[in-house]
């Protein structure tokens, strides 16, 4: 028992191990990122602070918020050479496919940080990872695009840096629209740490056996990259544009019906959760933001955010999904909004990997600071062939 929390025996039969860094409540839909709830991050504090908060347990004052903020901008730069392991992808890789390669390659470049049991190597690593996501991200987006890379302007904020990265040209200055800055800074913040996810129990996995923290936040990206876990926000998107291409809200009693079709394997991408059996407190934020969005860009009319909208209404009403606690989850409104920001579809997973870099960094953190720390080593039930002798291939 801890404070206010307890556990059921049969829960911690399961859990895969102690944390203090995050905690959900799947049956009241309540997320806690070190005891703070997360409407109160999302709306009083910007993503460095949560990063801050994450990393080190206690919210930043005002000094510790400045240096925290000059140290991370310092490394927003990366290596001139990365750019030439980059210009060895096809301009139509996938950004993930991209990523999962730039954030291994990056442990080839600092010796002074690769070695997890040093907390000296820990701590000027993270804060290279969490100031070099953005510009990774930003330079794989202009390479799938043709143009060319738009160095960081450490005067900006995190977020603001990041969008100029993104739409600034050489011929063209961008000047960040507070509104759009803070839904981009927003988005870092819901989906900056969740627990024990597929992708973070990759990163404390991979990083037990003493590999350095470049390529265990690697291997974290490539477990998000799937669509039932970070490419969700893709495919949601890509399935509101296809529920709007064959007719849109008259079409979505049909949709409906094909996900009811246990044959038809069609899920309602952006809804259900392995932990959230009620609405994912993400997804309410991300809907206020996605309303703030489309106000600030003229896209209120957006059709799509109409139809995610009927969509939700109807499967909040419908037995299937109300029967089998299916709400919608953070990925649900993320693509809407993402789009509304001018940011493409191919690239909704990488920014989703840019803001979850610091939890997965807290976790990996925790896990190797804790001295009784071993390398992990699931096991199995075998359930296959008892013991057997080989017979000559002519008797097989
Ligand atoms: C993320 O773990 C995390 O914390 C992840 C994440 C994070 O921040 O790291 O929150 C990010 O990954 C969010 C989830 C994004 N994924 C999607 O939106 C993809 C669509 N969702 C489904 O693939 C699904 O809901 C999962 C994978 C998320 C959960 O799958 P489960 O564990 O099978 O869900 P369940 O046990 O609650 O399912 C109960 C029933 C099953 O049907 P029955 O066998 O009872 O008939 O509901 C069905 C499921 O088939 N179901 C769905 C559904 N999700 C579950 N049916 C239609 N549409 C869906 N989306």
């Amino acid at each position: 028992q801890t404070g206010k929390f307890t556990y059921d025996p049969g829960f911690l039969s399961t859990a895969s191990c102690n944390s203090t860094i995050t905690y959900i409540d799947g049956d009241k839909g309540e997320l806690l990122y070190r005891g703070y709830p997360i409407e109160q991050l999302a709306t009083q504090c910007d993503f460095l602070e949560t990063c801050y908060l994450l990393l080190k347990g206690e919210l930043p004052n005002a000094e510790q918020r400045t240096d925290f903020t000059k140290l991370v901008t310092n490394h927003t730069m990366v290596n001139e050479q990365m750019q030439f392991f980059l210009r060895g992808f096809r301009r139509d890789a996938h950004p993930m496919a991209v990523m999962t390669g730039l954030v291994g390659a990056l442990s080839a470049f600092y010796h002074d940080s690769t070695d997890i049991t040093n907390p000296q190597h820990r701590e000027i690593s993270a804060i290279r990872l969490i100031a070099k996501m953005p510009t990774l991200v930003a330079m794989a987006y202009k390479y799938g695009i043709g143009q060319p890379f738009i160095y960081p302007k450490n005067s900006l904020s995190y977020s603001a840096n990041f969008m100029r990265m993104m739409f600034a040209t050489p011929c063209e200055e961008y000047e960040p629209d507070d509104v759009l800055v803070r839904a981009i800074d927003r988005i870092f913040i819901l989906h900056a740490d969740h627990e024990q996810n597929a992708s973070t129990s990759t990163v404390r996995l991979c990083g037990s056996s003493g590999t350095n923290p470049f390529a265990a936040i690697a291997a974290g990206v490539a477990c998000l990259w799937g669509p039932a876990h970070g490419g969700a926000n893709e495919a949601a998107l890509n399935m509101l544009k296809d529920i709007q291409r064959q007719g849109g809200v008259e079409k979505i009693g049909e949709f409906i019906k094909q996900v009811k079709d246990k044959n038809s394997n069609v899920k309602l991408m952006g809804f259900g959760h392995r932990v959230y059996k009620n609405y994912d407190p993400r997804a309410k934020l991300m809907r206020e933001t996605c309303h703030e969005v489309l106000q600030a860009t003229g896209l209120h009319d957006d059709p799509l955010f109409k139809l995610a909208m009927a969509l939700e209404k109807i499967a909040l009403e419908d037995d299937y999904f109300v029967s089998r606690k299916l709400y919608p989850n953070v990925d649900f409104y993320s693509g809407i909004v993402q789009s509304a920001l001018g940011i493409p579809v191919s690239l909704f997973t990488a920014i989703f990997a840019l803001a979850r870099t610091v939890g997965w960094i807290a976790q990996l953190n925790e896990m190797i600071g804790d001295p009784e720390y071993k390398i992990g080593r699931p096991r199995q039930l075998f359930v296959g062939s008892v013991a057997r002798n080989v017979k000559p291939i002519g008797e097989r």
